[in-house]
C-alpha cells in the first residue's frame, strides 16, 4: 500500500506507530465557518467548550475563527489565555471552583463566572473584595429540562448537581443585593450534551423566557443569556453529516427565545465543533473466537485512548482501512472490537458486521475529536497517544 488515506480525507505516505489521533483541519475549518455563519445571522456569540479537546493546533483554528472560550477549570482558563483567546471572551463554569481557580480567573479579567450555588456567590464576592475588584457573574440556573440523551451527560434536571435550582432564584437575588463585589450580568443554562432532538432546546428557551421575565419583573437588568452547549452529532453516519445542523440549532433559539433590546445571547459548543474532525487510528493485534463462537479483533487502542464506549456505552463507527483498500476481497463477518486493557468494559463495539479482519489491519474509530484524547488516561501505565494533523 503506497499511501494510507484517512476516512476524513488526509493521507500518510507511511503510517506512524499506532494508536494515534488524526485530525482533519480542513473539516474543522469548514465546521467553524458554518457555526460562525449560522450564529452570525442572529448576532449570537459562540464560546468553544475547551473540555472537548485542547490540542493547540485545534485551539489556534478556533480562536482565529473568532470564538470565545468556555472553561470549567482554572487550568482551562489558563490554557485559553495561553492559546490566544481574549480574556473578555472567556466564561468560567464549574460546580466546584477552588479559591485559587477563582482568584486566577479574577486576575485574568474574564467575561463572566457562571456561578453554580448560593455559597459560591459569597466566596467569589469575598475573593473579589480581597483583590480589590468587582466581578461580573452569571447565575447558572438549573431549569429542570430533561433532554433526550444519556443520563451521565444530562445536567439540567432538578436532581442534578449542576446550577442553582430554579426554586432558589429569589434567595440568590436577595444574596446578590447584599454582596457588593459581584454584579449579576447574565443567566446561564446547560441542559446536557449529545442532544439531537432540537425540541429539547425549544423547551429550554421556553423555561429561559419564564426565568428571565421573573428577573425583569424584579428590576434586574440581564445583559446576556447563555444557553450552554449540547448540540449532538451523527455518530452512526459521520460522512453523511460531517458538519452538524448549526442552522437548525440556532434557528430553534431564534424562534423560541425572547431576547430583550441590548441583550446578547451566548452559546458554549464543544462536541459539535470538534467531534467529526477526529479519528482514532489503531492496529489489530490479534483475532480470536470464543467458545460460544463470537469473533474478537483485539486492537492496540483501548479505553485509555477512548473511554466513551466503556463509560457511556457510546457508539462510534469503526472502519477497517486495510480491508477497504483491498476492495471487495474480504467477506463480511460479525466481530466485537476490543482493546488491550485489563477491564471487561474495554470493548469499542460488540457484534458488528465487519469485513474479515486480520492481524496488522488498520482501523479508524470515527467521530473521536471531542471527548477522546482529552479523556485519555495512563491506566496500565500506557503513554498518551500522539496526534497528527491533516491540512489540505
Ligand atoms: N457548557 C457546559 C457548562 C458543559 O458542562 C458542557 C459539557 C458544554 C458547555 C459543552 O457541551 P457540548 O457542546 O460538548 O455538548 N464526556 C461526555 C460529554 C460531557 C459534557 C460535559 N459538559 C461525552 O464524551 O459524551
Amino acid at each position: 500500500m503506497a499511501r494510507y488515506t484517512m476516512p476524513t480525507g488526509g493521507a500518510f505516505a507511511e503510517i506512524p506507530a499506532t494508536p494515534f489521533y488524526y485530525y482533519d483541519l480542513d473539516l474543522l475549518r469548514r465546521t467553524l465557518e458554518s457555526v460562525t455563519t449560522e450564529a452570525g445571522r442572529y448576532g449570537y456569540c459562540v464560546h468553544y467548550a475547551l473540555k472537548a479537546n485542547v490540542e493547540p493546533r485545534i485551539l489556534c483554528e478556533i480562536q482565529r475563527a473568532g470564538l470565545g472560550a468556555d472553561c470549567v477549570s482554572g487550568y482551562e482558563v489558563a490554557c485559553a489565555v495561553e492559546n490566544g483567546f481574549p480574556s473578555e471572551k472567556i466564561v468560567f463554569a464549574g460546580v466546584g471552583k477552588s479559591d485559587r481557580e477563582i482568584e486566577r480567573a479574577i486576575e485574568a479579567g474574564i467575561f463572566a463566572f457562571n456561578c453554580e450555588s448560593l455559597e459560591e456567590l459569597e466566596v467569589i464576592d469575598a475573593l473579589a473584595a480581597k483583590l480589590g475588584r468587582r466581578v461580573d457573574i452569571a447565575l447558572r440556573i438549573n431549569p429542570n429540562v430533561r433532554p433526550d440523551t444519556h443520563e451521565y451527560i444530562s445536567t439540567g434536571q432538578a436532581e442534578s448537581k449542576f446550577g442553582i435550582s430554579y426554586t432558589e432564584i429569589d434567595q440568590a437575588l436577595a444574596k446578590l443585593h447584599m454582596l457588593s463585589h459581584i454584579r449579576i450580568v447574565g443567566l446561564h443554562f446547560h441542559i446536557g450534551s449529545q442532544i439531537r432532538n432540537l425540541a429539547s432546546f425549544a423547551e429550554l428557551a421556553g423555561r429561559v423566557n419564564e426565568i428571565a421575565a421573573w428577573f425583569a419583573a424584579k428590576g434586574v437588568e440581564i445583559e446576556h443569556l447563555n444557553m450552554g452547549g449540547g448540540l449532538g452529532i451523527d455518530y452512526e453516519d459521520p460522512d453523511g453529516e460531517p458538519i452538524p445542523d448549526f442552522a437548525g440549532y440556532f434557528r430553534m433559539f431564534h424562534e423560541n427565545l425572547r431576547v430583550e433590546p441590548g441583550q446578547t445571547v451566548h452559546f458554549e459548543l464543544g462536541r459539535s465543533i470538534v467531534a467529526q474532525c477526529g479519528e482514532l487510528i489503531t492496529r489489530v493485534l490479534y483475532t480470536k473466537t470464543t467458545a460460544g463462537g463470537a469473533k474478537f479483533a483485539i486492537v492496540d487502542a483501548g479505553m485509555t485512548e477512548l473511554i466513551r464506549p466503556a463509560l457511556y456505552g457510546a457508539h462510534h463507527r469503526i472502519e477497517n482501512l486495510t480491508a477497504s483498500d483491498a476492495a471487495g476481497l474480504r467477506p463480511m463477518e460479525v466481530y466485537s472490537i476490543a482493546g488491550p486493557i485489563c477491564e471487561s468494559s474495554d470493548v469499542f463495539a460488540r457484534d458488528i458486521a465487519f469485513p474479515e479482519t486480520r492481524r496488522g489491519d488498520l482501523l479508524a474509530i470515527r467521530s473521536t475529536g471531542a471527548y477522546g484524547s482529552i479523556m485519555a488516561s495512563n491506566y496500565n501505565m500506557r503513554p498518551l497517544a500522539p496526534s497528527y494533523f491533516g491540512d489540505r
